[in-house]
Order: structure tokens, then sequence, then C-alpha cells
């Protein structure tokens, strides 16, 4: 006999960030975007989510870092649980609390994490034993970026060809120990303005405004190729340049959005510079930056020349902090 769900599970799982954008919903309601994406998770931070369904609840409690969420963020939270309650055909309210242990406010992903995270607590407490993959496709209806923070390492998350969004989901590519020698610089800048429009509605405006936007899709297929093939064969030289193309082409339709979406500061626009000076003078590409709808800068670069483009970078006025990442595992379970 099937052993009744305890109601209560806890998960845990990383932020990611995109080589290959994600920009552009095709589906709204099935939530596929209209070109696959690329990330690698990164090590040591993580949104820690438990989900207790109770019977005995009127509505759903969501806590995050220790709050009451507001309502915004509460309403994508008891949005998702309607889904996994769907799914699992119950009814109860729910007692949510996510913790991260970096700072939301640090402009790193948090949406990634906390949806993989309540993705995978929420449905295991409810017994519902998901795949990988059904998980990573689930976890895409909180936030798109979270289908890729299931898995560690280097994650491709699919678009599809299926009008149903069955085959659109996140894969591994590569494990997070394909390639040791690969770091992530966080560089934090100071008075990053804080997001005022959402990205999915952000995206959407790029759609329907952008006249860059069309030839970004052309470009992609061969561009994301490309990285595929530069991070199998553990060649910066060649995934930097490619890197910093494609988040070029981002913040191109985002600036070419009506109105204009622009997402850095005076400072993230000099450490771009300062990435290009530092290959220009190597004359070869030692580091390779991008960025996501915000402010700080994720830079790419091999361990052994970490600390040099980190001393060179953080000199910069307006960089408030940096931090060394690398590749990391999945979300997982932990209770
Ligand atoms: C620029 O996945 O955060 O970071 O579904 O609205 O939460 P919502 O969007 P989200 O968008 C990610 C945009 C991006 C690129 C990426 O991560 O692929």
């Amino acid at each position: 006999m099937a052993r009744a769900p305890r109601l209560e599970a806890t998960y845990e799982a990383p932020p990611n960030i995109a080589l290959v954008k994600y920009w552009g919903v095709r589906d709204a309601e099935r939530v596929i975007p209209y070109n696959s994406s690329i990330s690698v998770t990164l090590d040591h931070l993580r949104s820690r989510t438990t989900v207790r369904f109770d019977p005995s609840l009127r509505e759903d409690r969501v806590e995050l870092n220790g709050k009451i969420a507001a309502v915004g963020p509460r309403e994508g939270v008891v949005e998702f649980l309607d889904r996994v309650r769907a799914l699992a055909a119950v009814t109860h309210r729910a007692d949510v609390r996510s913790d991260n242990n970096f700072p939301t406010a640090s402009g790193l992903a948090s949406s990634a994490s906390g949806f993989a995270a309540l993705a995978g607590a929420s449905t295991a407490a409810l017994g519902l034993d998901l795949s990988g993959r059904e998980l990573s496709r689930l976890a895409r209806f909180g936030s798109g970026s979270a289908s890729r923070s299931v898995y560690g390492g280097f994650v491709e998350w699919r678009a599809g060809t299926r009008p149903d969004g069955l085959d659109c989901y996140a894969r591994p590519l590569f494990g997070p120990d394909h390639w040791p020698a690969l770091v992530d610089l966080v560089l934090i800048v100071k008075g990053a303005p804080v997001k005022e429009v959402r990205s999915a509605d952000a995206m959407h405006a790029t759609v329907a405004t952008s006249p860059a936007y069309r030839r970004r899709l052309a470009e992609l297929p061969a561009r994301s190729r490309k990285i595929r093939a530069a991070i199998r064969a553990r060649d910066a030289r060649r995934l930097f340049p490619l890197i910093m193309e494609e988040c070029d082409s981002f913040r191109e339709v985002c600036e070419t959005t009506r109105p204009s979406l622009d997402y850095l500061t005076t400072t993230s626009r000099a450490l771009l510079g300062e990435v290009r000076s530092i290959n220009r003078e190597a004359g070869h590409p030692v580091a390779g930056y991008t960025h996501d709808a915000g402010a700080h800068l994720h830079v790419f670069t091999l361990a052994r020349d970490a600390a040099r483009v980190r001393r060179r970078l953080s000199r910069l006025p307006g960089v408030e902090r940096t931090f060394l990442l690398r590749p990391g595992p999945g979300g997982r379970r932990v209770d």
C-alpha cells in the first residue's frame, strides 16, 4: 500500500547565470520561450525552501528571508502552489518558508533558485515523485530561468517544438566538474537600480517593439552551437568572445525596446570596457563578461588569471564588492 505523504519537505536550489539568454516568450500561458538558453549553475549560493501543507490552514502563508512576503512575491508563490495542488489533486493550503544564503538585493537572480526550490519542496511534500525533467518543466511556470536551476554544471533549457510545451525543459549539458579551471567573478556595483519592470513584461515589450529582435533570434542557433562546442572543448579563448557577443546582443534588444530598457550603471559600462581592454592588451581573450536584467556583472575567466582580473576590475570606482564562484551542483532535497 502506498504510504501517505508527510506533507512537508525541504529543497535547496542554486541560482544560475545565463550564457545564452532567455529573452522572449512565444506562449505566455505555457511559458514557452522563443529560444533555447544555456546557463552555468553557481556554487555556494542557494535558496532553501520548506513547504508544509496543512489541512487546517485557511490560506497560504509565505515567509521569505524571515519576513511575511509582500503582495507581489506572495502572489507568484500562491499561483505556483495552485499549479502543484492541481497536479496532486489536493486543496490544502501551505506554510512556505524560504531563505537565501545570499542577499536578495545583491542582484543575483533569486527567482531562479527560489522557484526551483519551491518546485522541489512543494512536489516532494505532496509525495509527487518528479524526475529532474518533470521538475524543470514545472519550475519554469514560477520563473523561466528556474527551469535551469534544477541541474548543476552547464545546463540548456530547450524551447522545444511542441505546442503543448511537453518538450520544453532543461537538461544538463556538462556536469559541475567538467571545467574546474573556469571561474565566475561577480562584481556588485553601487547604486544598481531596483528592477522596475518584471522580466516577463520587459521581454514582452522587447518582442513587440525592438527592431533588432528578429535578427537576434536568427543568429542564436549558430551562436548557441558555438558556445556549446567551446564549453565541451573547455576552450576559454573561444568561449569568452562568444558570451560577450551574446550579452551585447541581449543588451542591444533591451536598449532598442520602446521604452528603452537600460539595466546598467556607469560603473557596469566602464567594467565592460575594462574587460575589452584587458583582452586587447593581452592579445587574446582572458575574460568574458555577461549580465542579466540588472547592473551587476559576471566576468568569466580562468582560475590562473582570476586574481589579476579581479584586482584590475575592482579598482574601478563604483565597484562595491566582488566574489568568485564556480560551476556547482543542482537542486536537491535536504530533509
Ligand atoms: C536576463 O527567468 O527571471 O536573466 O520568468 O519573468 O522570472 P521571469 O524571468 P526570468 O528571466 C531571466 C532573464 C535573464 C536571462 C536568463 O536568465 O536566461
